[in-house]
Order: structure tokens, then sequence, then C-alpha cells
């Protein structure tokens, strides 16, 4: 399965490229699905129908849906409230005024990512294509599953197994409220999903970004900036496609001026984001809507129609990057970064006191839970390499090495068993 997902500025042609790319994936006998997840919809508009808040059947092996996200809210909030009203009155024992979190930032993000996970666990679907909001809602979308995992693990520091123990003793003591087991439940329920979403999505096997970018100056900077974001939480984009380039054929001279400086900005896009591949789509006639100019829409992004796996299947992986790695290296392990078009001086890093690196630039920061297998080594130094950041952490000899599976990514376990999710507990509420 592939789940594709377009992003860039507003107005680029995100949409035109989902549509597009759903519509010869189908083609290609893919049980294909097309989700909207930006608010303001208008996949309806591309297939020139309408779509509405339900799968909705477009053509042969094609489905499109563009999320309600208050109706998608209402589906899940049976599951949400529980793990709210657990929030709400956990705050309110530290004094917290609830109404403070009575909405939840990235509520909406939950909703869409909750869709999109359950369409990919459906087992109905070969692709899922996301189009998404523009770049700023995107990475608010992607970033969701670890701020909430961050958050969830700061706010409930409790081992559910030690308030089992802690409960009755509590009881008599004090009139405090203690969270009880079906607020564990439904917290568990919710970092399970989280967990499978960021499985999801984070799995460059399964995943791939697509930037979308016209070949101007504003548009290339923002394309770069969400390049180095998305690297950042991990994501892995295989592609940039270049809309609306004026035709070389173009004799108008009112567009001359507009031709010369559109080859200097793709010039610049393909520097930028080598060795990415760069798709270049022209400036059509007359705007994309409908099937006919979905079609040649994907005849100009992908080529002719060959089959599954030919060349002009857009489910391949176009580049396999490494967005986060951990490797060995003369006494050192090496936990490497990818963040490319990044000043350096641009990035901060730091180790919080609950084993993370912090790594900041700009208004966007990630939380890299540490693997067990590092999170017990100093950091002896960090650097640039390229356009990698490496955190170099010395080889403890006189500790026992840790396992190949204690040197895996580290984003849930520590959270799943201060929760008592590893089984270890032997509590039989787990799901
Ligand atoms: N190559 C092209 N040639 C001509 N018109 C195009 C081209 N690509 C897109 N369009 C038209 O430009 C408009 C915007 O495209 P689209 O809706 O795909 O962009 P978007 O990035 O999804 O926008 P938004 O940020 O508003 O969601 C649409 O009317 C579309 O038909
Ligand atoms: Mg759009």
């Amino acid at each position: 399965m592939r789940i594709l997902l377009y992003t860039g500025k507003g107005g680029v042609g995100k949409t035109s490229m989902s549509a597009a790319t759903a519509l010869r994936c189908a083609e290609l006998g893919y049980r294909t699905a097309v989700l909207s997840v930006d608010p303001a919809h208008s996949l309806g508009d591309s297939f020139d129908r309408r779509i509405g808040s339900n799968l909705t059947q477009l053509a042969p092996n094609l489905w499109g849906q563009e999320i309600d996200l208050l109706s998608q809210m209402d589906q899940y909030w049976g599951r949400v409230q529980g793990y709210l009203n657990a929030l709400f009155s956990w705050r309110g024992m530290e004094g917290v005024v609830a109404e403070e979190t009575a909405v939840l930032p990235g509520m909406e993000e939950l909703a869409s990512l909750m869709q999109i996970t359950a369409l990919a666990d459906s087992g109905k679907y070969d692709v899922i294509i996301i189009d998404a909001a523009p770049t700023g809602s995107t990475l608010q979308l992607l970033s969701f599953p670890d701020m909430a995992r961050w958050y969830v693990e700061k706010v409930f520091p409790f081992q559910r197994r030690a308030i089992q123990l802690a409960r009755p003793v509590m009881k008599r003591m004090s009139d405090m409220p203690m969270p009880d087991e079906d607020v564990f439940d439904s917290i568990e329920e919710l970092v399970t999903y989280l967990e499978r979403m960021s499985e999801l999505l984070g799995d460059g096997e399964i995943s791939s970004v697509r930037l979308v970018l016209n070949p101007e100056k504003m548009v290339v900077k923002e394309a770069q900036r969400a390049y180095t974001y998305l690297n950042l939480y991990g994501y892995s984009v295989d592609s940039v496609v270049c809309n609306r380039v004026f035709p070389q054929q173009l004799s108008d001279a009112y567009f001359d001026g507009w031709k010369v400086a559109q080859s200097a900005n793709l010039e610049l896009v393909r520097e930028a984001f080598q060795p990415l591949p760069i798709f270049e789509v022209p400036f059509f006639q007359s705007e994309v809507t409908g099937i006919e100019m979905l079609h040649v829409l994907a005849e100009n992004l992908y080529g002719p129609l060959a089959g599954k796996g030919a060349e002009g299947d857009p489910t391949q992986k176009y580049f396999i990057g490494k967005p986060q790695e951990i490797a060995r290296q003369d006494g050192h392990y090496v936990l490497s970064i990818a963040l490319p078009l990044v000043e350096r001086d641009e990035v901060h890093l730091h180790r919080s006191v609950f084993d993370e690196l912090v790594v900041r630039i700009g208004n966007w920061k990630r939380n890299v839970s540490l693997p067990i297998g590092l999170a017990r080594l100093e950091v002896s130094s960090a650097k640039f390499e390229g356009d990698r950041l490496n955190i170099y952490f010395p080889v403890d000899e006189s500790a026992p090495a840790p396992t190949p599976e204690e040197l895996k990514p580290n984003r849930w376990e520590a959270l799943k068993s201060r929760l008592g999710m590893d089984g270890a507990n032997g509590n039989n509420h787990n799901r």
C-alpha cells in the first residue's frame, strides 16, 4: 500500500496534482482513495462533480472524500471525549481551569489522521492520496502525533499499575480524584491510534510527501522550508512537482520576462532540491477541471499510461532518503537527522530532562525521543555534515552493547511503558 501526500503553498496546484494522480492510479488498476483534508475543499471542483463527506465513487477503482471535520470529530468524539475528560479532571486536580483545555489544539488534525489511518487499515485500498492543506497546516497535521505523544507523556506521568495500587490508599486518605481504569483505556486507545498513524506516515516505504510549487521565488522559498521541516519530523519527501511552467514555444513577447524569470527559478529549484526528481507541468490553456483535463495533466506529469510498476506509475518511490538513522562509527553511535536547506545557525539543539533531544528550527521544534540504547549515553558532539545533523554518542565500553532492538527509534515505547501498555504489569486492559 502507498500513501501519497501533496502539499505546497496556497494555490500552487496541490488539488489538481492529487486528482490527476488518483485518476492515473485508478486507471492502472490500483484501488485508489483520494482524500481532501483541507477544510477549504476543492477536490470536487477538480473532478467537476460533488464529492461530499462520504466516500464517493468517482470512476472505476476510484473513490473520493472531502473530510467534514465536524462530522468526523463527532464520529470520533466518543473516543476522544474520554481522553479529554481524563485530561480535564487531571488538570482539575492541579487546579488549572478546565476551560483552558476545552479545545485541545490539533483536534482537527486528529480527525483527519484518524480517517487516513482507518482507510489505510481497512485493506480496501492500494493507494491513498491526500490532498493536503497549504504548508503550515500540513506541518501541523504531520507533527500532531509527536506533539500529542509529548503531551500525553507529560500530562500522565503515572504508571497504570502504580495508580491501581495507590487508588485504595489514596481514597482513604483524601478526596483527590484519581484517574480510573476507563480513563487509562481511552488514553491507551488514543496512544494506539497515534502510534499507528506515525508508523504509517513515517514509513518511507509506505508514505511519500510530494512538494508542489510554481517557479516563483516566494513559492520556492516556502517549499524549501517545508522540505526542511518535513525531514525534521521524519517524513520522506520523494519528489517535487513544478507546476505552471510557461512552455518555451510560447511566442507572445508579453511573457518573455516571465519565461526568463521562470527558467532562472527552475534552475534554483533543481539546485535546491537535488537529488529529488523534479516533475515539470506546463501552464495549460485552461483550468484543470473534469476528467479530460485531469488526463491531460496526468500525461504531462507521468507520461503515457503503461502498466503497474512501469514508467508512468505514480506509486513508485522516486527517491529513498533516510530522514533519521542510527549508525555505529569509530567508537560512537551516530544519530543522524536529515536537515536539508537549513542555515546551521538556525538550528538549536538541546537535551531535555526527559531524555529527549529537542531540535528547534524557527517556530518548529521536534522532541526526538532517544532509543533506549542511546538514552543512557552522553552526547559528545553534534555537527553538520553535508545536509545532515549528526549527533555523536561515545560507546560505553564498560557496559553491555545495546541490542539492535534498543537502537530502534523510540517514539512510543517510553510512553507505552509508562501507561502500562507494554504488557509487563499483567493487566488485562490492553486491546
Ligand atoms: N498547470 C496548470 N495550468 C493551468 N491551470 C492550472 C494548472 N494547475 C492548476 N491550475 C488551476 O489553478 C487553480 C488552483 O489549482 P489547485 O486548486 O489545484 O491548487 P491548490 O494548491 O490545491 O490550491 P489551494 O491552496 O487553494 O487548495 C485551479 O483553478 C486549477 O484548475
Ligand atoms: Mg487545494
